[in-house]
C-alpha cells in the first residue's frame, strides 16, 4: 500500500520582491510504500530540506501534490495543519530540538500533552518505548545532563510516542559520535522491522546503507535511486558510494 505518493512537486522561492528566483525542486515525483525505510541523498543545495519541509507541511509547493494515505497534504487548511502534523509525523532532527528546561520524559510527553491526552495514557504509551530504547533510567535527566546520543534516542521517543504514521528525519546522524550512529541506525532499523515507515535525509553513506531504497536528488529531480534488495550493508554502501561519486562528476548513473 503506498503511504507517501508525491507527484510533480515544484517549489521556487522567490525573493521579497520577485526579483530573484531560486528553483529549488523542479519536478519530484515518487512513493513510499508503508513499511519502508527510504534514505535520500544529495549533494548541498539540491533541495533535501524543502522536499523535507513540504512533506512535514512546515512550507507549501509551488505546485505538485503530496499524499499521505490519499490526503493531499498540500491542501490542509492553515488551522488544521499543527494538529494534523502532530498525529500523522514524527520528527527526529540532527540538533534533536529537545526543550532544555523540560526532563527527558516531559519532552517525550509534549506532543501527547499537545493532543490533551491523559497522564496514564501518556505513562502507558512511554514504557515499551522507553524499554526498546533503553533509556528508562534517565527519563527524569534534563538534555543538558545526558549525552548527544542519549538525547537524540529521547527525540526518536518523542517521535514514536504519537504512532506516527511516518517518520520523517533530517540528518538524525549528523551530531553524533560513531558510537552513537551506530546505535542510532541500529534503532531504526528496529523500528522499521517492526513496521514504522522512515524517510530519511542524509549525507552519511554509511546511514544510508541502512536504508532499504536510497533516493538520489540532483538538480531539484530524482535523478536515480537504489533497493537494496538482498544486498548487504556492504555491498549496499559501496553502491551508494559509486552513484555519489557518479552525481558529483556529473557522469550518468550505469544502472
Ligand atoms: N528560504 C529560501 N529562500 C530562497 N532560497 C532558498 C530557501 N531555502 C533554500 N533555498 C535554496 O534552494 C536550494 C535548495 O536548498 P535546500 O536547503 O533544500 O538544499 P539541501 O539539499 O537541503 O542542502 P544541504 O545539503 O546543504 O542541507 C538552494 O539553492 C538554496 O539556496
Ligand atoms: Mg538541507
Amino acid at each position: 500500500m503506498k503511504l507517501l505518493e508525491v507527484n510533480n512537486l515544484k517549489k521556487i522561492y522567490s525573493s521579497r520582491f520577485g526579483g530573484n528566483q531560486v528553483q529549488a525542486l523542479s519536478n519530484v515525483t515518487f512513493s513510499v510504500e508503508k513499511g519502508e525505510y527510504v534514505a535520500i541523498m544529495g549533494e548541498s543545495g539540491s533541495g533535501k530540506t524543502t522536499l523535507l519541509n513540504i512533506l512535514a507541511s512546515l512550507d507549501k509547493p509551488t505546485s505538485g501534490e503530496v499524499l499521505l494515505q490519499g490526503k493531499n497534504i498540500v491542501a490542509i487548511k492553515e488551522s488544521e495543519i499543527t494538529a494534523f502534523r502532530r498525529e500523522n509525523l514524527g520528527f527526529v532532527f540532527q540538533d534533536f530540538n529537545l526543550l532544555d528546561t523540560f526532563s527527558l520524559k516531559d519532552n517525550i510527553f509534549l506532543p501527547l500533552v499537545l493532543s490533551r491526552k491523559n497522564y496514564r495514557e501518556m505513562e502507558k504509551r512511554l514504557k515499551p518505548i522507553a524499554e526498546k530504547l533503553g533509556i528508562e533510567q534517565i527519563l527524569e535527566k534534563f538534555p543538558y545532563e545526558v549525552s548527544g546520543g542519549q538525547k537524540q534516542r529521547a527525540a526518536v521517543a518523542r517521535a514514536l510516542i504519537t504512532d506516527p504514521q511516518l517518520i520523517l528525519a533530517d540528518e538524525p546522524t549528523g551530531a553524533l559520535d560513531s558510537k552513537s550512529t551506530d546505535h542510532l541506525l541500529k534503532l531504526f532499523s528496529d523500528i522499521n522491522n517492526e513496521g514504522q515507515t522512515i524517510f530519511m535525509v542524509t549525507h552519511s553513506t554509511k546511514a544510508a546503507s541502512h536504508a532499504g531504497r536510497v533516493l538520489f536528488i540532483k538538480d531539484g529531480e530524482v535523478f536515480h535511486q537504489l533497493y537494496r534488495g538482498s544486498m548487504s550493508k556492504e555491498e549496499m554502501f559501496e553502491k551508494i558510494s559509486n552513484t555519489l561519486t557518479v552525481i558529483t562528476t556529473g557522469g550518468a548513473a550505469n544502472e
